[in-house]
């Protein structure tokens, strides 16, 4: 844990044990030359020989750390890179990110209880500046150490002061902080093994959380899905012994005519592929399968707490997708709760099939104006984009257009892909509506697998985000580290803060 703080007090009166001085390309310090001089006047006058024997060359992504005696109390400078900075703002901030997150690992390494950092001046502003830094400084902080002995009486406990007289700074930590909590609260959960987080362990979780902010929650199981006709949900529920749970939460904005943003997330605590089984290679890591109903929670955590001037619904279906007699079979055909009839090709295209009937519940009930799904939905995703996109998939593309500008903006980054009809004939069955597998002479399983779930919308601008890549075990992006990553949070919380209807 992090707490994020600001301090007006210049920077070397904090009383901290660890300094942060950010460090472009060209060995000057990103605040102009004055901490660089202090600590030359003060503790190194050969400082820069120093930097250059050690080779420390203010890369981003590289640190240094020296330290000094300062009253008595041993301090450490940690020099952090941050390469080029004549770049475009978005890759600026994500550059300060990765940065940060580099002092906060020193800052681990070295058990330090307050870090210190000015907040440079910079093209973003500096309200945009302060909150993204402070999500990702929480971001960096996070590990998943509950499962080790030797670590779990003792987590990671330490401050950040950013050194800034900015006003509007004080609220962008403070939004910061609500939102690096929920982003770690979500990855906690999807780090969970599936023995562990069983779908009414989640359910528990967002129930606490509805009950915390005081929200209107609904949360049933199997009966009431078949009465409401969610045969598509019930499909998948059916093989496992863990019972599968579905949840609804709702903020409601204190302004009339608010508009009304609804997410549907996926969340399969265990995805072993049902009958149609996995190879056990790509079985591992499936317990990540509910990353995007644990997405839409934590946002729902977020708003209950930023009470922007929008209703927001979060729906997520909650199953474990297992083998056994009573599971649903390849060839099967069942009814969503629209009316609509599925083939079940594969039974490991689960996660379209709980998300088909979240759509259609979400849609009868909240008459959304923006119903947005998230979901780890297909390995195709992986495939096509890598670790550092998530897809979107769309016929809006006005949807699009903003999804992207707030993925560059937030580090949540995301890549549109095609959607037309085309597609769409991917998902023909012959003896249903649709089938939940595209066939594969189309190739394009995530493009395919979007198609699908539009079959379940009716009238709200919709889009539809595929996770797999990116939420979790994500390489090289050094804030979010092993384990889950928290997709699409910082993405939706700021769509949903930004929207105007
Ligand atoms: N949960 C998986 C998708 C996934 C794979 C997420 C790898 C993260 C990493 C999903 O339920 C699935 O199994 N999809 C199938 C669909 C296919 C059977 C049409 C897939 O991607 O192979
Ligand atoms: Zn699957
Ligand atoms: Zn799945």
């Amino acid at each position: 844990m992090i707490n994020v703080s600001q301090t007006q007090q210049p920077f070397w009166n904090n009383q901290a044990d660890g300094y942060v001085i950010f460090i472009k390309d060209d060995l000057t310090s990103l605040d102009g030359q004055n901490l660089l001089n202090d600590i030359e006047q003060k503790h190194y006058p050969h400082l820069k020989k120093i930097f250059t024997h050690h080779q420390f060359k203010g890369n981003c992504g590289q640190s240094f750390v020296l330290s000094a005696m300062d009253n008595d109390q041993l301090i450490h400078f940690i020099f952090v890179g941050v390469g080029k900075v004549n770049r475009s703002s978005t890759q600026e901030v994500e550059m300060l990110r990765r940065a940060l997150a580099e002092a906060i690992r020193q800052q681990k390494k070295l058990t330090l209880k307050t870090l210190v950092a000015s907040l440079p001046e910079f093209t973003a502003a500096p309200y945009d500046l302060a909150k993204q830094l402070t999500i990702a400084a929480h971001m960096a902080s996070y590990e998943c150490s509950k499962f080790k002995s030797d670590k779990k009486e003792a987590p990671f406990e330490g401050s950040l002061l950013f050194v800034t007289d900015e006003k509007t700074c004080a609220p962008a930590i403070a939004d910061g902080n609500i939102i690096g909590q929920a982003i770690n609260m979500a990855r906690d959960w999807a780090d969970t093994p599936g023995n562990i987080l069983t779908p009414t362990e989640l359910s528990l979780h967002a129930a606490t959380l509805a009950q915390k902010h005081n929200l209107k929650h609904t949360i049933f199981g199997r009966d009431k899905a078949i009465e409401l006709g969610m045969g598509a949900f019930l499909a998948v529920d059916a093989g496992s012994d863990q019972d599968g749970k579905f949840v609804v939460l709702e903020y409601k904005a204190q302004e009339k005519d608010a508009p009304t943003i609804a997410l549907c997330g996926k969340g399969v605590t265990f995805d072993s592929g049902g009958i149609s089984l996995k190879p056990s290679n790509s079985m591992t890591g499936m317990k990540f399968d509910m990353s995007g109903a644990a997405a839409v929670i934590a946002v729902m955590d977020i708003i209950a707490h930023l009470k922007p001037a929008v209703n927001v619904i979060c729906a997520a279906p909650m199953v474990e997708n297992m083998p056994s007699g009573k599971a649903a079979r390849q060839d099967d055909v069942v009814t969503a709760m629209n009316g609509k009839t599925i083939e079940i090709k594969n039974t490991d295209a689960e996660g379209r099939l709980i998300l088909a009937d979240a759509l259609c519940y979400v849609e009868k009930n909240y008459h959304p104006d923006i119903m947005i799904d998230i979901a780890t939905l297909t390995g195709a995703c992986a495939y096509a984009l890598g670790h550092f996109y998530s897809a979107v998939i769309t016929p809006d593309k006005e949807l699009a257009t903003t999804l992207e500008a707030i993925g560059a903006a937030t580090g949540d980054r995301v890549w549109e892909l095609p959607f037309d009809d085309d597609f769409k004939a991917s998902n023909k069955s012959d003896i249903a509506d649709v089938s939940n597998s595209g066939s594969p002479a189309y190739l394009a399983g995530t493009i395919t697998a979007g198609c699908f779930l539009h079959n379940f919308v009716d009238k709200a601008r919709w889009a539809h985000l595929d996770i797999a890549g990116t939420a979790h075990d994500v390489p090289a992006i050094n804030y979010v580290g092993k384990g889950s990553t928290g997709a699409g949070i910082r993405l939706l919380t700021e769509f949903i803060l930004a929207y105007k209807k």
